[in-house]
């Protein structure tokens, strides 16, 4: 039956056209749904006469059973063709180097300090800290920094909106005040008082931003009171340190004369490299001096038995020269690429 040919070839190229399996139930039903060509074909079969209908019968069946199988092979195509399509988009390519697992590090100012407490430790300085945000007290008066003094400018620090006499620290040396009165207060009932011997490293803030300057840099204060503490004292500890923290000998320091309102005499500390890139350049990194005696008051101890000097230096500085770094910016801002040379 020519016919029948027809619509199994029909049927095959509908199956063919079909390129999913919702357009190919859609082709199917064309065929062999209620009312597709084949099934109406069948139902037409009981108006033959039975031995017409017989023949027709059995050629009708024989191709719905070919247009069965047309679907079948269409649809198992269409099924490895989705699966080859998934395997290929949920490829892995296993040869790819792997992304691995970052690995941190500690920020270079912070390895400075660790080096810092270290080597204090190491002569009998014990580690204390004060809080960042310090009363005016703490701060200038008992450091025997008077009202009018230009450092209250509300230029050169950050003020609370709605603390009384309440700041931003501006350095290190409130702790001074903070670890004379434990220290007193921890030795009250003892005829003798012990040494006291501290650095203070941490944050401090003031209004200045450039490359050498930033609104939150780091200082360590150091402090050591006793009997008979002397300026040598200062020199020999101070020497001593920035040679043990730069490994080198080859490096000279000097004491320029200069002024703080905590300490009398007071000097500026400078360094310089006899060799390498900054060879010959004398280079600041600290304050420092004899202890004021109205320093000592107020952190109730005895300035006509006891004598102290005290230093505040920048450790940002001691990073910037130890790594060679010329802005120290850099340290604040939190870039990757920046700090990742340090680990
Ligand atoms: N506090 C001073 C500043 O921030 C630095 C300083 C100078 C600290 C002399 C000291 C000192 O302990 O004796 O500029």
């Amino acid at each position: 039956m020519d016919q029948l040919d027809q619509l199994v070839a029909q049927a095959e190229t509908d199956f063919a056209a079909a390129v999913d399996g919702a357009a190919l139930e859609t082709a199917k039903a064309r065929y062999l749904g209620k009312a597709g060509s084949l099934t109406e074909l069948l139902k037409g079969l009981g108006k033959l006469d039975p031995e017409a209908r017989k023949s027709a019968g059995a050629e009708i069946n024989k191709a719905k059973a070919a247009i069965e199988a047309l679907l079948n092979a269409r649809r198992d195509a269409l099924q490895q063709a989705a699966l080859e399509a998934q395997l290929a988009a949920e490829a892995l390519d296993v040869t790819l180097p792997g992304r691995g697992a970052g690995v941190g590090g500690l920020h270079p100012v912070v390895r400075t300090l660790e080096r810092v407490e270290q080597l204090f430790r190491s002569i009998g300085f014990d580690v204390a800290e004060g809080p960042e945000i310090e009363t005016d007290f703490y701060n200038f008066t008992a450091l025997n920094t008077p009202a009018n003094h230009p450092a209250r400018s509300m230029h050169d620090t950050f003020y609370l909106e709605n603390g009384e006499g309440v700041m931003l620290r501006t350095h290190t040396s409130p702790v001074q005040i903070r670890a004379m009165q434990a220290h007193v207060e921890a030795y009250k009932d003892c005829d003798t008082m012990p040494e006291l011997r501290v650095i203070a490293p941490g944050r401090v803030y003031r209004v200045d931003s450039d490359a050498t300057h930033s609104p939150m840099f780091h200082q360590v204060e150091g402090l050591w009171v006793g009997e008979s503490v002397s300026f040598a004292d200062l020199k020999g500890v101070v020497a001593d340190f920035l040679r043990s923290f730069f490994e080198s000998n080859d490096l000279q320091v000097r004491f320029r004369p200069s002024f703080f309102p905590f300490t009398e005499p007071s000097a500026e500390i400078d360094v310089a490299f006899m060799s390498g890139a900054l060879k010959g350049r004398w280079l600041e990194i600290a304050g420092c001096g004899m202890v004021h005696p109205n320093v000592l008051r107020f952190g109730g101890i005895d300035p006509e038995r006891y004598t102290g000097f005290a230093f505040g230096m920048g450790p940002d500085r001691l990073t910037m020269l130890r790594y060679g770094v010329n802005d120290l910016r850099l340290f604040f801002e939190g870039d990757l690429r920046f700090l990742g040379q340090f680990r």
